[in-house]
């Protein structure tokens, strides 16, 4: 029996209870190609993530779940089950987004359009990067989660590949990003908990 049912002994003090419940955020690496940099920029925010000890936070690559192209098999491929089951099981998400040609890379795409109902009234923020801190693959970002059910926070880090990068590879963030990707992270997990007390 939880402390604040002990407490209080009412089914409406269970219900805040296991929205306080620890929270499950999703790092979710939005590029695939061999030598990107997502994983640098995953790990970064995971390690600030950890520190603050209020949600587990883990790393979701989509590689991992070698989507096929959409519609072009018969959907049968485990990786597309192990998808959906790795987001419904999520409360909010975190976007590493990468700018590709303006937008968001196909990847992630494909990702996002291989759920549905998993993605629907959760939470998410953006971290992205880009010759101009990825701000337009962002922008076009929230597009998409608009349709998906995502409420995506206002506070969004960007990183720029001159300023942020070495080389454009090595991943050496400055200093001044840590307040916002902490804004970030109380938004996203303000609003996962909230939402988490109308999810079925
Ligand atoms: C196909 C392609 C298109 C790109 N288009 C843009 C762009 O429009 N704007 C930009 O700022 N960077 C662009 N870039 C640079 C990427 O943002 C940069 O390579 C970044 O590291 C990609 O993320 P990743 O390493 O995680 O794959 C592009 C890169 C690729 C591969």
């Amino acid at each position: 029996m939880s402390f604040l049912k002990k407490l209080f002994g009412n089914d409406q003090k269970e219900e805040v209870n296991m929205a306080q419940e620890s929270l499950k955020i999703g790092i979710i690496l939005g590029s695939t190609r061999q030598g990107r940099v997502s994983p640098q920029v995953g790990e970064w925010v995971k390690k600030l993530a950890d520190e603050r000890g209020d949600a587990t936070y883990e790393i979701v690559d989509i590689a991992e779940y070698e989507l096929p192209f959409l519609g072009t098999t018969d959907g049968t491929e485990p990786g597309i089950a192990a998808w959906n089951e790795k987001l419904a099981s999520l409360d909010g998400f975190v976007f590493i987004a990468q700018e590709y040609n303006h937008s968001i890379s196909g990847s992630l795409k494909n990702a996002l359009d291989f759920a549905r109902d998993a993605w629907y009234n959760k939470a998410a923020g953006i971290v992205s990067y880009g010759s101009t801190g990825g701000a337009r693959a962002a922008e076009h970002l929230r597009g998409i989660l608009g349709e998906l059910k995502v409420a995506d926070v206002r506070t969004h880090p960007t990183l720029s590949l001159f300023l942020d990068f070495e080389n454009g590879q090595d991943f050496k963030p400055q200093d001044l990003h840590h307040a916002n990707i902490t804004a970030m992270l109380d938004e996203v997990n303000e609003w996962s908990t909230a939402l988490k007390t109308i999810r079925k």
